[in-house]
């Protein structure tokens, strides 16, 4: 029997990831192909390369979109600055902290895990203590948006640190890029990696990707080739930067198209205005999520704007309530992972996900099933509390 068309079920995509994504972006991946040196291609990149560098907040010349999702960046990150024998010094606070470290080992470098427990930050004096008790150390790595916790991580000054011991700074903005400030220039970061599907609202598959002059002079320093030819950036830099535009590996010409589009759509509404607009509905829903007996896992003033990460109490099937918001009311949301599983949720408000009605769409469907299994009472608490803090925005 032949397949029948795939269409795929409507969904609300409020999970920790892919988002929600902007009808101009999927215009711009229906659009028929180029040749990846067609020199009309190649003007779309360097257009991906000016936006990059406004969301990024950069002057660097190597800017560049990464083939392949977050973690083709992590990895790019840790296979070109970490060769055998280096010392990295890694915050770990999550699952994604868990992986860089993973990978500097894997690269034959010695990672000293700086830990802080689950939901909370990497206290900036922590990494100081171990920059000082380390030998040389090559680089400072830490997730700037802890997707596994919804954590926030001060990054300045842990910059400010890496300058004082002449290390690099390495971050990872998967989750943070477009829906929270970064600053590469202004906090002195050297090599920072983020991914597509998060707040920029582009399909997975890319990853925005910069490297401060130093970072990619330690590359080309190199005593040993990079031990990843299809990430090894010295030989990228030929196709992206270094003007040769000569061929490395096909580039994913339709997700770069999509990437464009996704950028402009950045570019119009302004960082500052994007930003206020994932924390006012981030503010709203937690206090929906609160008004409802969810309390948030981070304390105050360490909670992402783009993840919420809540507690859900024992007495709650949490697994049972995830399923059926997807299946009555088509709408994900995440859960906890490794310590964390069966615990919380995860809500992503990301880019295009971020939105006043989404917000409501969300309380109003958790209240229905809550109400329904006899976990509440009364009715409209979490909608008025988001309510409230809608209203506060207009008066
Ligand atoms: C903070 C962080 N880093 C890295 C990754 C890996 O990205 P990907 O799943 O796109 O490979 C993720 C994915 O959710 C993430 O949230």
């Amino acid at each position: 029997m032949p397949f029948q068309n795939f269409i795929p079920p409507r969904r609300l995509l409020l999970g920790p990831g892919p988002s929600m994504v902007h009808p101009r972006v999927l215009r711009a991946l229906s659009t028929p192909l180029l040749g990846h040196l067609d020199p009309a291609f190649l003007a779309l990149m360097d257009d991906i390369q000016t936006l990059l560098r406004v969301v990024f907040q950069t002057k660097n010349r190597f800017t560049i979109a990464v083939s392949g999702t977050g973690s083709a960046g992590m990895e790019a990150s840790i296979a070109n600055i970490v060769e055998p024998g280096d010392t990295v010094i890694v915050g770990v606070n999550g699952v994604f902290g868990t992986r860089l470290a993973s990978m500097v080992e894997r690269c034959g470098g010695k990672a000293i895990r700086v830990e802080a427990p689950w939901g909370q930050i990497v206290e900036p004096d922590a990494i100081d203590t171990a920059l000082r008790r380390s030998g040389p150390v090559k680089a400072v790595a830490i997730v700037h948006a802890e997707t596994s916790t919804g954590v926030w991580q001060p990054l300045e000054p842990i910059a400010h640190l890496c300058r004082t011991h002449d290390t690099l700074f390495i971050v990872d903005a998967v989750t943070s890029m477009g829906g929270a400030p970064l600053e590469i220039d202004r906090w002195g970061i050297d090599v920072c990696y983020s991914a597509t599907q998060k707040c920029l609202s582009c399909p997975p598959g890319l990853s925005p990707f910069t490297l401060s002059d130093r970072a990619f002079a330690a590359i080309k320093a190199r005593r040993n080739p990079c031990q990843s030819w299809y990430l090894d950036m010295a030989l990228i830099a030929d196709y992206w930067t270094e003007g040769a535009r000569a061929y490395h590996h096909t580039a994913p010409i339709s997700m770069l198209y999509g990437l464009r589009e996704a950028l402009r759509l950045v570019e119009e509404e302004g960082l500052p205005a994007r930003f206020a607009r994932h924390q006012l509905n981030s503010d709203a829903l937690l206090a929906g999520l609160t008004g409802l007996g969810f309390p948030p896992l981070p304390p105050a003033g360490q909670r992402l704007p783009m993840l919420t990460c809540v507690t859900v109490p024992a007495s709650i099937p949490e697994t049972e309530i995830r399923a059926n918001l997807l299946s009555t009311y088509g709408i994900e949301i995440g859960g906890g992972l490794g310590p964390l599983k069966g615990k919380v949720w995860r809500i992503g408000l990301m880019g295009e996900s971020s939105t006043e009605a989404h917000v409501l769409t969300l309380l109003n469907a958790l209240e229905e099933l809550l109400i329904r299994g006899g976990w509440l009472s009364t009715p409209g608490v979490g909608l008025q509390a988001a309510a409230r803090i809608y209203s506060r925005r207009n008066s």
